[in-house]
């Protein structure tokens, strides 16, 4: 109910993923949210102002040296007169230009000029989005206070090639909305979280791949709960048959230096809860091409190398986290496992439990944990992931709240 009645500036810029913001309109006039669209003139490149001024039901500001758009309305009042900005997609070239408070343009302008919170969903080729200077403008921008949606891995819309880059699907962005709207005193508002779940696939050729049996359950009902609580969430997770939560950004990944990637990218925050069992191993050298059988011929032993040890990078990190909580998934001397994880990784607590078979944990859809901090183990009876959730979710407003 967040969007109902609300005012959206959606701008729009010259990307290929111009045309999801098409969608993205249906969905918010749908939520009962009134949508007021500034097109770049990259933009209007790739969509026509007919079709977002038809969808939005609204006139399209295109051009800051317009007599008529200037006195109808005028740049500074389209920067207040609304409830929220939110920029889809966001060009890298925007980005920069909002970096470093360049106004040459209508849209660069009204983002100057705004007034209200901003929310951008970048979307632009994987190198670009990787790019030193464009890493620089993101983090720039979340210092300003600028909120993020994504972007996600994946197939890029121009075919060919995959990463980190691709626009969020409209409903992640009204999700994304819809949490910066919702005003009601939650006690982890303001608060940025971010959440790893499920498992890492290391792949050992193009079809081939080291697994494990995690399904994303856990983590993202962690990811779940901290949003009901008022948190900015990032979710990072890999390869899961789950759907993303809702009021979550979510960012997919694969591998576990692609996990760490995405998660070093997302600092700083108050928040690190590190759920995803990442691989410990990947194959040293993967081929490029399908390994092939040959027949009469002994299989070639895999060669590992060691993945990056995510929780240790972020617990020992700069920007470490107000709260670090790491997760120890163990099948044997489960609690002292746990507590050398806590010392050697730099975690404020962590959540341990025992995954052997017979306890159905992996996969399941239930979980018995103990928290193990510095001076004291709480031991949790059997419960729902949704439950375990809720709890380690208010136990960390707690904390927060007694740090101040
Ligand atoms: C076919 C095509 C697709 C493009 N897609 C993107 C994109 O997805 N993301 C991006 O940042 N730039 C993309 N660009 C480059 C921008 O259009 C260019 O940087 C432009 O100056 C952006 O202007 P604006 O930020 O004012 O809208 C694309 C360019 C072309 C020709």
């Amino acid at each position: 109910m967040a969007l109902t009645g609300k005012r959206i500036l959606l701008i729009i810029s010259g990307g290929i993923a111009a045309y999801k913001s098409l969608d993205l309109i249906r969905r918010l006039r749908e939520r009962g949210a009134a949508v007021r669209p500034v097109m770049t003139a990259g933009a209007q490149q790739f969509v026509t102002p007919l079709a977002v001024g038809a969808l939005a039901a609204d006139h399209v500001f295109t051009d800051l040296f317009s007599r008529e758009d200037e006195q109808d309305v005028g740049h500074i009042r389209l920067a207040r007169d609304c409830d929220l900005i939110v920029v889809a997609p966001g060009t890298a070239d925007l980005m920069a230009k909002m970096a470093n408070g360049l106004a040459d343009d209508l849209a660069s302008t009204v983002l100057l000029a705004a007034g209200r919170p901003v929310l951008i969903a970048p979307a632009m080729n994987p190198k670009m989005w990787a790019h030193p200077a464009t890493r620089r403008n993101a983090e720039t921008l979340s210092r300003d206070g600028v909120h993020f949606v994504g972007p996600n891995a994946g197939e890029m819309a121009e075919g060919g090639e995959a990463g980190l880059g691709r626009m969020a699907e409209a409903l992640e962005i009204v999700a994304a909305m819809e949490t910066l709207l919702d005003d009601g005193e939650k006690p982890l508002a303001g608060k940025t979280a971010i959440v790893t779940s499920g498992p890492t696939h290391e792949p050992i050729d193009p079809v081939r791949y080291i697994a494990n049996r995690s399904s994303g359950r856990q983590g993202h009902a962690i990811a779940a709960a901290l949003a009901a609580l008022g948190a900015r969430v990032t979710l990072v997770s890999g390869p899961v048959t789950i759907p993303d939560p809702q009021g979550v950004t979510t960012i997919h990944v694969e591998r576990a230096d692609e996990m760490l990637d995405a998660v070093i990218s997302r600092l700083p925050a108050d928040i690190a809860v590190m759920v995803a069992a990442v691989a410990d191993w990947r194959v040293a050298a993967s081929s490029d091409q399908k390994i092939k059988k040959k027949t009469g011929e002994a299989p070639s032993p895999l060669q590992l190398a060691e993945n990056p040890d995510i929780l240790k990078t972020v617990g020992h990190h700069a920007k470490r986290p107000k709260l670090v909580i790491g997760f120890a998934a163990e099948t044997q001397t489960v609690e002292a496992n746990a507590r050398t994880k806590l010392q050697t990784k730099g975690a404020d607590l962590i959540v341990a439990n025992d995954v052997s078979p017979a306890t159905g944990i992996m996969g399941g859809a239930r979980n018995r944990v103990k928290i193990i901090g510095p001076e004291n183990v709480e031991e949790w009876p059997d419960l729902s992931k949704d439950e375990v959730a809720g709890r380690i979710a208010t136990l960390i407003a707690e904390r927060l709240l007694s740090q101040g």
